[in-house]
């Protein structure tokens, strides 16, 4: 069988892991590799450039937080900030600085060496298919993937443990990778041009046996490089006035999203069912009759059908249901700062407030005037907080109680300009 091939990059979390390690790995994929030199040697991918490794150390460190903290890290536009921004061209980004706000403070550091640094890096994430999955108790999340032959891949692991967990073995000749605690890493895998199958498991995980395979095959869509269709926020349905919730059927079916099946609903359509985890959709005031259809029809859901009672469906409904008469709003914080600072809502808009902390230490968000208890959030954790916006104008401040940090805050402006949210 042909084997692909694979060229490590450096994790976006450098320190977590040794450059020593990352050495070593590079050089048993080498030499691995040549030992499959038997086959005519297909692909035999050079390392990406000089100016596109210059370019992704600019996208992950510009401003000091990168373009990373708005983009997505692997600039897919999954932290619902800032959009998707792989194979963008160069006079996009350009405009993008000039033109957006939420960009401006980028705006003097960005010279003409980052700018075509950055330009680079795009240009080659576009080329690349991404591929994510999540390992979360010894099981990955999704476990089966369909790749068109020949294919360029930049798979991404994402180690939900908090503890470093190691993967290798099968047959995707990747050598073995490890993965610090709750961080991830991406690796470029060039699919053979031969249909076939390409396993790889975690190999110090509780768990055993779980494998994650790569099927390479002519019946899966080619990576043209452009834009994935985009997720569907927007509603079908005129507002409709919000039915009467029970609070105890939304807690338990909040719970039941986080849990259900060891690995909750959360793993694949993200922490607020708003579908940044690049799995499972935009989930948000979905209907009953929409989950249980899912439940029924969505291969990689099926194994929850039988982990759900009839009234546990029922719950989680009902926490969808609440989900959807709340705005989902949100900010990355990094120190003190927020990203980004300034957010505009409609008078009388029923928020969900989450801050998504980056830092390693857990943190508390507080506001004088919002009337809302301090918003808690662990080392990168994410906190949330319901607040109704008031019938009038406003402004409302929020900051972070024990950055060290008085001077930066995160500004709700409560405006009639704002979009009008409606309800799903
Ligand atoms: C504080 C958050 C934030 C940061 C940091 C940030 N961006 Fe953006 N970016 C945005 C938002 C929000 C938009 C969308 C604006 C809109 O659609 O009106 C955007 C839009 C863009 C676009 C336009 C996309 C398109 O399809 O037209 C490009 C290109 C872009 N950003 C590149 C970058 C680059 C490169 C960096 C780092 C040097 C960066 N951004 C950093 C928030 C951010
Ligand atoms: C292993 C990943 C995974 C898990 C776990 C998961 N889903 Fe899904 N879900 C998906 C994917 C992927 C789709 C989209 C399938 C498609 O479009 O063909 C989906 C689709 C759905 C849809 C249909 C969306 C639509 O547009 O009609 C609903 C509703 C849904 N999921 C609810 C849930 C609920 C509730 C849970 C937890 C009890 C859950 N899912 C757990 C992956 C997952």
């Amino acid at each position: 069988m042909e084997t692909g091939n694979t060229q490590i990059l450096k994790p976006h979390d450098e320190d977590r892991i040794p450059f020593i390690l990352t050495l070593l790995i590079a050089c048993l994929s080498a030499v691995l590799l040549l030992g499959q030199m038997t086959e005519p040697a297909r692909g035999a991918e050079a390392g990406p450039s000089d100016l596109v490794k210059k370019g992704r150390q600019v996208f992950t460190t510009a401003g000091g937080v990168g373009c990373a903290a708005c983009h997505g890290a692997y600039a897919e536009g999954d932290l619902g900030i800032g959009p998707y921004n792989r194979g963008v061209e160069e006079q996009k980004i350009r405009d993008a600085l000039v033109s957006v706000e939420a960009m401006s403070f980028l705006r003097e550091e960005m010279n003409e060496a980052k700018i075509k640094g950055i330009a680079a890096y795009y240009t080659w994430l576009g080329e690349l298919q991404l591929v994510k999955t999540l390992a979360k108790r010894g099981r990955f999340i999704p476990d089966r993937l369909q790749i068109y032959p020949g294919t360029k891949v930049q798979l991404v692991i994402k180690n939900a443990s908090s503890f470093p967990r190691k993967f290798g073995g099968g047959n995707m000749n990747i050598g073995t990778v490890k993965v610090a605690g709750r961080e991830s890493l991406d690796m470029v895998w060039r699919a053979p041009a031969k249909e076939g199958s390409y396993t790889l498991e975690c190999l110090d995980c509780r768990i055993k046996g779980q494998k994650l395979t790569l099927e390479i095959s002519k019946s899966a869509k080619p990576h043209r490089g452009v834009k994935p269709a985009a997720i569907a926020v927007a509603a079908k349905t005129p507002a409709q006035p919000p039915a009467r919730r029970n609070p105890e059927a939304v807690q338990k079916g909040r719970e039941l999203f986080r849990t259900a099946g060891e690995v909750g609903c959360d793993a694949c359509h993200g922490n607020y069912a708003e579908g940044d985890v690049g799995i499972g959709p935009y989930n948000r005031g979905f209907s009953e009759k929409k989950i249980r259809l899912a439940l029924d029809k969505v291969e990689v859901m099926k194994f929850l059908k039988k982990e759900l009672s009839d009234g546990q469906v029922k719950q989680v409904a009902e926490y969808y249901g609440w989900l959807g008469e709340h705005k989902l709003i949100k900010t990355v914080a990094v120190k003190g700062r927020f990203f980004p600072n300034i957010i505009r809502v409609h008078p009388g808009t029923p928020v969900q407030l989450v801050i998504s902390n980056q830092d390693r230490e857990p943190h508390a968000y507080t506001s004088r005037t919002m009337g809302i208890p301090p918003i808690s959030a662990g080392g990168r954790e994410r906190g949330d907080a319901i607040w109704t916006a008031p019938a009038g104008e406003g402004e409302f401040v929020l900051r972070c109680a024990n950055c060290g940090d008085q001077f930066h805050k995160l500004t709700i402006e409560v405006s009639k300009e704002a979009e009008k949210f409606r309800p799903r």
